[in-house]
């Protein structure tokens, strides 16, 4: 089963193929707020043009065809057409009801499942060894980990793969510090933290030092032993350092692979690229050309080697996609990276193509990029002395603001100093992802954690509040199982929730095909605030029509369970009470 308009657009398909019409005129879609119909088709305009005719007229006929069918009878409270000619929809509440049944017993809540064995990589976080993490990761670890649950949801096989920076030249910068120093003991995070700046603003000044960090650079990626050992060593350092941010953030990866597993691949594939003539030589360096006759913005070429051999972030990106096909085979990378490196995943893409090392048939490749996360003076936000705000400081801030707030709405009085840091760290997480998640990826936002932390308003802690407030209002009508509800009642105060819920594989599917964790905010603040409305409009514990009371029990319930799964795929954890 799907959603009431998907089942609806499979109607209208019918008549328009009974009619002779292009069947992908037929969908119907779920009327804006405050219109006059739950649901409209607007194919009839379409179909009107291409045939020269009436809209109307067209409208008209499809509407008889519709009628005509005896399958429809209990269907349709009201079908007729509206304006320049809009099918416009209205459901029976006996149908809605019935759907809403079906939907509840289904334990994809209508949300079609895609054929097995598809895997699907995503590339998210991308921190950089030795380098602190900074807010700047916190965007690409909360929306790819999103997307990563919701694949796994639409039933992909998904993989989380962290990317890391962990090759290049900084590397040889670390090392030759090391060398410098003549430390050789057991090196610590907070030594890295010190170790690279220090080294990259040396290297900056002085042109023999530069020297240095090169040549460190080039003996580790020709396996010199001593450099491997010491730069696995502070490898792993980093990864520890990354585990605890990404712990604190509740975000999962599953594999912790990074540019240097791309290395290996690399020789053989600048082999193969200069044998079949699609990288060429260009004042010294190695460069695929990607520009194409009909680019409006002149797309300068992919460099996979410098002049002085030295391979670039472009290299590792293109031989990372053959490492991936080869262990993976998916059918799709995506790559939740800020939008301002948009061009180098265009020259990169276009690389992969043009040298079939991703033939466009089998395999998507996806930028899926995200915009700045800015202070209050709309520029890139810092700490209060102008500082790179690092991930664990803007986790901590949350969490003391989760807690003041908790103090002002008077929630989790009662509890334990344990059971209260635990609300207050969800909270604290709920509102950071949340005020991410609901924006358009690809638009700037500000952070506000006044406004992210609130317990009112479009935010992560409001939605929280509601479904642990549903939860126990189920708890107060015994309904720890499922709530046993033979026949649903729909009235006037049941129908905008019933058809809310319904929806729910409509805005699931589009976030999927637009990689968009915000449609999903938008519905789950939907849903939040139209269970406001039904509860504060209905009698729920203290309905005496027994059946109606079951029935409402069950919107509850449904609305619990949806909630619960949005926040899921969002990656909010929600507490046990509050
Ligand atoms: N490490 C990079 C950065 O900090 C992000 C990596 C993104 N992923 C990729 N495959 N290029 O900007």
């Amino acid at each position: 089963m799907g959603s009431l308009s998907q089942e609806l657009t499979l109607i209208m398909c019918k008549a328009f193929k009974a009619l002779g019409l292009p069947t992908e005129h037929a969908r119907v879609q779920i009327s804006g707020q405050g219109q006059a119909a739950q649901f409209q088709c607007n194919g009839a305009m379409a179909c009107a043009k291409i045939a020269r005719k009436n809209p109307r007229e067209i409208a008209k006929n499809i509407i008889d065809q519709v009628n005509q069918n005896t399958d429809n009878k209990d269907i349709f409270e009201d079908i007729s057409i509206g304006g320049a000619g809009f099918i416009n929809i209205t459901l029976k509440d006996t149908y809605i009801a019935t759907h809403l049944k079906n939907l509840i017993k289904d334990v994809r809540f209508g949300i079609l499942s895609v054929e097995p064995n598809q895997t699907i990589i995503l590339d998210y976080g991308g921190p950089n060894v030795a380098k602190a993490m900074h807010v700047g990761h916190l965007r690409s670890s909360i929306i790819g980990d999103s997307l990563r649950r919701m694949c796994l949801h639409a039933g992909y096989e998904a993989i989380g793969d962290v990317h890391m920076g962990d090759w290049g030249t900084p590397m040889g910068m670390i090392l030759s510090e090391l060398d410098l120093t003549g430390f050789d003991g057991e090196i610590t995070m907070e030594m890295l933290a010190k170790i690279y700046p220090k080294a990259s603003a040396a290297c900056k000044e002085d042109k023999n030092r530069m020297a240095l960090a090169r040549e460190a650079t080039r003996k580790l990626q020709d396996g010199n032993n001593y450099y491997t050992n010491r730069w696995r060593e502070f490898i792993d350092v980093s990864i520890k350092g990354m585990k605890n941010n990404f712990d604190a953030l509740g975000v999962h990866f599953d594999e912790w692979k990074g540019e240097s597993d791309a290395h290996p691949f690399i020789k053989d594939m600048i082999e193969d690229l200069k044998s079949k003539n699609i990288a060429v030589e260009s004042e010294g360096a190695l460069i695929v050309p990607v520009a194409h006759d009909d680019d409006k913005k002149e797309l300068p070429p992919l460099i996979l080697l410098k002049s002085d051999g030295a391979v670039l972030y472009g290299t590792t990106d293109l031989a990372t996609i053959i490492e991936r096909i080869k262990s993976h085979n998916p059918i799709k990378i995506i790559y939740v990276v800020d939008q301002r490196q948009a061009l180098h995943f265009e020259q990169v893409f276009r690389a992969a193509r043009k040298s079939s090392i991703a033939p466009q048939d089998s395999i998507e490749l996806i930028h899926a990029g995200f915009g700045t996360m800015n202070g209050a003076d709309g520029k890139p936000f810092k700490t209060r002395d102008g500082g790179v705000m690092r991930l664990e400081g803007l986790i901590s801030m949350a969490i003391e603001k989760a807690q003041i707030r908790l103090d002002e709405a008077a929630l989790a009085k009662d509890m334990d100093d344990n059971e209260r840091d635990d609300i207050a760290n969800k909270v604290a997480i709920a509102a950071l992802k949340f005020a991410d998640l609901q924006n358009n990826r690809s638009a700037d936002y500000i952070f506000d954690i006044d406004r992210m932390t609130s317990f009112e308003g479009k935010t992560g802690p409001y939605l929280l509040y509601q479904t642990v407030r549903i939860k126990s209002l189920l708890k107060k009508a015994d309904a720890q199982n499922d709530i046993a509800c033979e026949e649903l009642k729909i009235t006037n105060s049941d129908r905008g929730l019933a058809l809310l819920l319904s929806e729910l594989p409509d805005h699931f599917d589009n976030a999927m095909k637009l990689y968009a964790p915000h449609i999903l905010c938008d519905y789950a603040f939907k849903l939040a605030q139209e269970f406001s409305s039904f509860y504060g409009n209905c009698h729920i514990l203290s309905e005496k029509d027994e059946i109606l009371k079951l029935s409402r029990l069950a919107l509850c319930q449904q609305t619990y369970k949806q909630l619960s799964l949005i926040l899921n795929l969002l990656g909010i954890e929600i507490p046990a009470r509050m």
